[in-house]
């Protein structure tokens, strides 16, 4: 009788296992539990065992009758839970899962803005090389031989006379060279500066420079030009001025300065107590710089400017460290 009670507890352990799928397993119910099931069938021949027997027996098989209900609650609790999953781990009515995308960076943001602005004008795009040659840097830009800008100390020099350009004004030259008046081009582009880096000078920076040259253009074309930029760009509440300054490629020069559009001029901490900001530096173009393009200074005039977009991304976005833009932190990055 032992035996016979071991091995209906094999097999039952066997077809438990074996089950797949709930209606298997009701199967395997009917066949050792159910009324007329093995294990009742045990219960029936238990009467006939010799009652010496019956207490070691009965135990053996109250046990087997336990074990097999409780293992046969489990499988059916897996089963079941695994045949739902297909209908409920797919809700068709949840809405997508938004995958972050990217945005343009706050320094490519102001110059797609200013690059805007200027086209709407009239000015179109034009680009030239970093790495430039001492002429177009400097020579060709009026500046002379002795003038301290070409000093080792603002200058990366690749080789004698080959440098990385200071500033976007060499690409004045280029355009010049290649095509004759008028001439209305802004030229964005990146600039590198020998200067130690903190919170207020980098060695690469970004700048956009506008050059127009035509019969007959005056002081007034560039500051109606500039400050129709400064009102849409700045606001239409600004106030602006214009500040005598010394440039090479330039006579005369003027330093653009807006009203401080934090404080509107009554003294902050972005205008330094001040109320203005410098935005850009500009002037008439030099006649020795049309003259060494090649074009008739008694026919044509022009004005340059040309501005910095991390000192501009700065003053806007309130911005007091100009190294942010440069460290691609997605913290800082993500505010804009
Ligand atoms: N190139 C000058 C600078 O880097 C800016 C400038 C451009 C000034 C054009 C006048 C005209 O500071």
């Amino acid at each position: 009788m032992t035996e016979k009670i071991n091995q209906v507890r094999v097999a039952f352990d066997i077809e438990v296992s074996k089950a797949v799928n709930v209606d298997e397993l009701e199967q395997v119910r009917v066949k050792f539990l159910s009324r007329n099931g093995a294990i009742a069938q045990l219960f029936e021949d238990m009467k006939s065992v010799p009652v010496s027997e019956k207490p070691a027996l009965g135990k053996l098989l109250n046990a087997l009758k336990n074990d097999a209900q409780v293992a046969f609650d489990e499988r059916k609790k897996t089963l079941s839970q695994s045949q739902e999953k297909p209908t409920s781990s797919i809700d068709l009515t949840l809405p997508g899962r938004p995958k972050p995308i990217g945005t343009k960076h706050p320094l490519t943001q102001t110059m797609d803005e200013i690059k805007k602005i200027f086209m709407t004008m009239g000015f179109s795009v034009a680009t030239g090389p970093e790495i430039e040659t001492d002429y177009y840097n400097f020579g060709a830009l009026n500046f002379p031989p002795e003038h301290p800008a070409r000093d080792m100390q603002d200058t990366f020099f690749i080789a004698k006379d080959v440098l990385l350009r200071t500033h976007t004004s060499p690409v004045q030259i280029r355009t010049m060279e290649q095509q004759k008046p008028p001439v209305r081009e802004i030229m964005p582009g990146r600039v590198y500066r020998n200067e130690a880096v903190s919170a207020r000078s980098l060695v690469s920076f970004h700048q956009i420079e506008g050059l127009c040259v035509d019969r007959g253009v005056t002081f007034s074309d560039l500051k109606g030009t500039l400050v129709a930029f400064a009102h849409q760009f700045y606001g239409k509440d600004v106030r602006f001025k214009f500040r005598p300054t010394f440039f090479p490629f330039t006579e005369p020069s003027a330093d653009m300065y807006i009203s401080c559009f934090l404080c509107k001029g009554k003294g902050c901490r972005m205008c330094k107590f001040v109320g203005w900001l410098e935005i850009m530096g500009s002037g008439m173009v030099h006649p020795h710089v049309l003259q060494n393009v090649g074009y008739d200074t008694e026919e044509y005039t022009g004005f340059a400017f040309g501005m910095g977009i991390e000192r501009i991304a700065c003053l806007r976005y309130g911005v007091d460290d100009l190294r942010l833009f440069y460290e691609n932190d997605v913290r800082f990055l993500q505010q804009f």
